[in-house]
């Protein structure tokens, strides 16, 4: 069975992806100091689509790039014509609040024309196919099209059937890598650096197009990652053993593994928890939620095992209760709202260097 690709393990969504270009047969590198020393890099991509072949310049210059753009949200009336005459269509097939809200945002402020389509209310429903929406949208005459689809590798699909950008706002269990460089950047604004800190990711891993993109975000900027839950939802593989013929040889950085959380929180920068799915517990992954939370909730005693100064995040929606607890989510430690303000900064980012690469703002 081919191994690599988001979709080559029993029981995945449907897959049109293609391969990752960094692999456990040659992971990636930890960045030289003369690579964190070197000059910004140059943006040269003409589709976001994950984070898997993105070096840590790269990413630098994506945080770098949201800085300038924090300055411009900063602003008495936040408005630059940076992206006039352009327009951005958001086509969701999938619910979302974040990230369609703060790219539409994004789009605006930084003057662009902003469509967004939802699979519900379109012409989905009567049929169309992807490939004929997508050249509907070309037709339209679209610069960027900001695609969610339940279908790993439907933006891979979008970006080769049209001429226009294509960002992946986040493909079945595959990929989110905006919401990754989102949360690298929040990280960085509080931390100062991602390099060297320890983050863990906790929960259904198999599942999550967030972790996903977030092991190869972190560990391309050189955080030490841990990734933390119940055997059912950790892709076999991941800490290096492919004992299990469903391993994730290919697929994902390797990094370390815990199942217990206890340990694994200790000494952590960060605690970043996942949404729990509750329909794992129908799958038979689980035995309950109750039991879930008590060996794998984010509370307050747990994090006292972390670092004083340790933070906690999630990339929503919240079960409160479930994943994390309600008084941490909310709490002078929780970072989850500095996440979803600085996914429109990183947005608007993400957005000028796919238009307009390196001319300034
Ligand atoms: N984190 C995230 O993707 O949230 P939404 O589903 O609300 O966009």
């Amino acid at each position: 069975m081919a191994r690599n690709g988001p979709n080559h393990r029993r029981g995945r969504t449907p897959t049109l992806a293609r391969p990752n270009k960094r692999s456990r047969a040659a992971p990636a590198p930890a960045p030289q100091a003369e690579e964190a020393l070197s000059p910004r890099a140059v943006w040269r991509r003409r589709h976001l689509l994950d984070l898997d072949d993105f070096s840590a310049a790269e990413i630098e210059l994506v945080l770098e790039t949201a800085d300038a753009m924090k300055e411009v949200l900063a602003r008495e009336v936040p408005r630059v014509p940076t992206l006039r005459g352009t327009t951005i269509v958001t086509l969701f097939y999938e619910e979302s609040t974040r990230t369609r809200a703060s790219f539409e945002l994004a789009g605006k402020v930084l003057g662009a024309d902003v469509i967004n389509i939802s699979s519900s209310g379109s012409s989905v429903q009567k049929g169309e196919s992807l490939v004929d929406t997508v050249r509907t949208i070309q037709a339209i005459g679209a610069d960027v099209l900001v695609i969610r689809h339940s279908a790993s590798g439907a933006p891979y699909l979008a970006a080769r059937e049209a001429d226009f950008r294509v960002v992946n706002a986040g493909d079945g269990w595959h990929a989110h890598p905006t919401q990754a460089l989102l949360d690298a950047y929040t990280i960085r604004s509080r931390l100062g650096d991602v390099r060297g800190r320890k983050v863990v990711i906790v929960g259904d891993i198999t599942h999550s197009r967030v972790a996903r993109s977030n092991l190869w975000g972190l560990t391309a900027l050189g955080a030490e990652v841990v990734v933390c839950g119940p055997p059912t939802l950790l892709p076999a593989g991941l800490d290096g053993l492919c004992a299990r013929d469903d391993a994730v040889e290919g697929d994902l950085p390797p990094v370390r593994v815990e199942h217990d959380l206890d340990q694994a929180i200790e000494g952590a920068d960060v605690v970043m928890a996942l949404r729990l799915q509750k329909e794992r517990q129908q799958a038979g992954l689980l035995p309950s939620l109750r039991e879930y939370s008590r060996l794998y909730q984010v509370n307050s005693e747990r994090l006292a095992r972390a670092r004083p100064d340790a933070f906690v995040m999630h990339p929503g929606p919240i079960n409160e209760g479930v994943e994390i607890s309600a008084e941490l989510a909310h709490g002078a430690r929780s970072l989850i709202e500095e996440q979803v303000t600085n996914g429109v900064a990183v947005r608007m980012a993400v957005l000028y260097l796919l238009l307009r690469g390196e001319k300034p703002v």
